[in-house]
C-alpha cells in the first residue's frame, strides 16, 4: 500500500485518480484550493487520509500547501495534477503579478517539487498540446507578447515535461515521469472532448503506485499506460536548467 498526494483532487482527473487509488487500497491525501472545495471533496472521498488546502495561483499559499504536506510525513508518490484552462481569454494576473496559467501549471509544480520532502515517485500532468509548443523562456510570463491562451497553456504543459525530465536527471533516486491523459470531458476539457474518460486518470495512478516494470522508469513520457515520445525540446538539458533558473528567480526557491 502506497501513500499518494494529488494536487487538484477536488474535481476531474485528480478526483478520479484519488478514488481509484483508494479502491486499490492505497492511502491518499487530497488537495483543494480553499476550505469550501475541501468540504466538497471530503464528502466525495471520505476515505482520504487528509485534505490540504491552498490556491496554487498564489506563491504564499503554494508554500503553505508544501508545509501542510510535509507535516503529514513522507509520501511514496506525489501527482502534480492541478491545472488551469487551455484557452484563457486574458492573462488574468495573480496576486504575484503572474499569468494564472503559468502560476498554476508551471510555477506551482516547480515550488511543490522543491519544497515537499522527496517522494519515491513524481508524476506530472502534461498534455498533447505540449507537442510543438515553443518554449519562449525569455518571456515565460507573457510581458512582451500579446496574450494567447492556447499557446500559454501549451507552453505551460511543455514546462511540466521539462520539469519532470530535469528532476529525473537531477534526482536519480526518484522516478519522475510526465504524461498526457488525452482530451477528455472534465471541467477543463469541455463537454465535446473526444478521448476515453475511463482511461484518462489511469496512467497517473499506474505511474504513482504500480510495480509493473514498465512503470518503474524515470524521465519518460506516457499516454494511456504506454511510453510515448515527448516533444524533443523537453530533452534539451540547457533549456531544462534555464526553466529551473527562471522559476527559482521568480519564487526564490532553489530545486535542491
Ligand atoms: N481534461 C483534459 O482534456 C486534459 C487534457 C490534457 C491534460 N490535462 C491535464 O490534466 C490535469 C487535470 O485536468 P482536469 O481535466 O481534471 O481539470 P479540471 O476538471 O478542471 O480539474 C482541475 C483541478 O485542479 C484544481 N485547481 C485549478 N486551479 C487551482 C488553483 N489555483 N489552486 C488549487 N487547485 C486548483 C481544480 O480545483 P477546483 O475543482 O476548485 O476548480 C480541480 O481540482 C491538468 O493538469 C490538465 O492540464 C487535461
Amino acid at each position: 500500500m502506497a501513500r499518494v498526494f494529488i494536487t487538484g483532487s477536488s474535481d476531474g482527473l485528480g478526483l478520479m485518480a484519488a478514488q481509484l487509488l483508494i479502491e486499490q487500497g492505497h492511502g491518499v491525501v487530497l488537495h483543494a484550493r480553499n476550505e469550501a472545495r475541501a468540504g466538497d471533496v471530503n464528502k466525495l472521498v471520505p476515505q482520504a487520509e487528509a485534505t490540504v488546502v491552498g490556491d496554487l495561483s498564489s506563491m504564499s499559499q503554494t508554500r503553505s500547501v508544501a508545509e501542510q504536506v510535509n507535516r503529514l510525513g513522507r509520501f511514496d508518490a506525489v501527482i502534480h495534477n492541478a491545472g488551469v484552462g487551455y484557452r484563457e481569454p486574458r492573462r488574468d494576473d495573480t496576486e504575484d503579478g503572474l499569468p494564472r496559467v503559468f502560476a498554476v501549471n508551471t510555477l506551482a509544480p516547480y515550488m511543490l517539487t522543491a519544497l515537499i520532502e522527496k517522494p519515491h515517485r513524481l508524476v506530472y500532468l502534461s498534455s498533447g498540446m505540449h507537442h510543438g509548443a515553443h518554449l519562449n523562456l525569455s518571456d515565460l510570463t507573457w510581458t512582451k507578447r500579446r496574450w494567447n491562451g492556447a499557446q500559454a497553456y501549451a507552453e505551460s504543459k511543455l514546462h511540466d515535461v521539462l520539469l519532470a525530465f530535469a528532476v529525473a536527471r537531477r534526482w536519480p533516486e526518484v522516478l519522475s515521469n510526465a504524461l498526457e491523459p488525452g482530451w477528455v470531458p472534465t471541467k477543463m476539457g469541455g463537454a465535446g472532448a473526444p478521448d476515453d474518460m475511463d482511461k484518462a486518470h489511469r496512467t497517473q495512478v499506474w505511474l504513482a503506485v504500480s510495480e509493473d516494470p514498465a512503470a518503474l522508469v524515470t524521465g519518460e513520457y506516457f499516454y494511456h499506460l504506454r511510453r510515448h515520445a515527448a516533444d524533443p525540446a523537453a530533452r534539451d538539458e540547457k533549456q531544462q536548467e534555464a526553466l529551473l533558473n527562471a522559476c527559482q528567480a521568480l519564487c526564490g526557491i532553489a530545486l535542491p
